[in-house]
């Protein structure tokens, strides 16, 4: 058995710092992945993560990059390479910005920014981790989706459409990759508490998204990172071109 089979895999989270990133990472930790916590400009929430992946005996380091910033990903894959070994394991999460508009109000710039920006960010994100992916015959992509790519909601249309879009881009990459022996499958949640996103809406708000789902309640940043976890472990292998809905019940199949 190898170094890194002992150490178990190395995973990449890209916008680990918080919210289900930060979930994600800590699960993939505890499971016993070496994981690189990528941040833009949380330096000390993605060093916290860190520090509590850590303490609990795991294997941790934080990683600076836009990962809209083509030589910055390529720099972050490097440095994970050199500090933990080859990424394994990438989960692209980070939450590119995004306008909360009704098409009336929406400007070409809104739509079209999020798009290419979303886009640009999983491009690169996933250029740069599937040579090494290729070379070890073995490889894990989960993407973070949204129920928004299925279901509209009033004044989402930015981030339902970018994200329906990163969906598809997500089947094409898995068939192409399929044969290397790398999966790449989408995780997709509803409303999820304790993230930036959810700290835009009242608690009135929260209870009706609730109230749509057959669990009684949103989930959290565990609920997600559980599913993901499932993604970039080994238990999925025979799972790839797929999108599991994590959203309680709120929109099914
Ligand atoms: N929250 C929800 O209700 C919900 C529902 C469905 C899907 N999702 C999806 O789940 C993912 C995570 O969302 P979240 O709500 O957990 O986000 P969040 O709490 O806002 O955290 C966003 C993370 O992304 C990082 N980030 C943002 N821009 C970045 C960039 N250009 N380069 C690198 N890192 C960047 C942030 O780091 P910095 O602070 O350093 O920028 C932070 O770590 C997103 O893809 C989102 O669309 C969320």
């Amino acid at each position: 058995m190898t170094d890194v089979q002992q150490d178990g895999r190395v995973a990449l989270v890209t916008g680990g710092s918080r919210g289900i990133g930060a979930a994600v990472s800590r699960l993939l930790a505890a499971r016993g992945m070496r994981v690189a916590v990528n941040y833009r400009s949380s330096q000390d929430e993605a060093e916290a993560v860190v520090a509590s992946i850590e303490s609990a005996g795991g294997r941790a380091l934080a990683v600076r990059a836009d990962v809209r910033d083509e030589s910055a990903v390529r720099a972050m894959v490097e440095q994970v390479r050199d500090a933990l070994g080859e990424v394994e394991v990438l989960v692209h999460n980070a939450l590119i910005p995004y306008a909360i508009t009704s098409f009336e109000d929406l400007s070409w710039d809104e739509l079209g920014g999020k798009l290419e920006q979303e886009m640009r960010a999983a491009f690169l994100v996933t250029k740069a981790v599937v040579p090494g992916m290729t070379a070890a015959g073995y490889g894990r992509i989960v993407f973070l989706g949204t129920v928004l790519s299925r279901i509209p909601r009033e004044r989402m249309i930015t981030l339902g459409t970018s994200k329906a879009a990163l969906s598809q881009f997500a089947r094409y990459v898995a068939q192409e990759l399929g044969p290397r022996g790398i999966t790449v499958n989408v995780v997709s949640p509803g409303p999820v508490d304790d993230t930036s996103h959810a700290h835009l809406f009242s608690q009135e708000h929260k209870q009706r998204q609730a109230a749509l789902t057959a669990l009684g309640r949103i989930a959290s940043p565990d609920d997600v990172a559980r599913a993901v976890a499932f993604y970039a472990g080994d238990d999925s292998g025979f799972i790839t071109g797929t999108t599991a809905p994590v959203n309680g019940g709120m929109a099914m199949d």
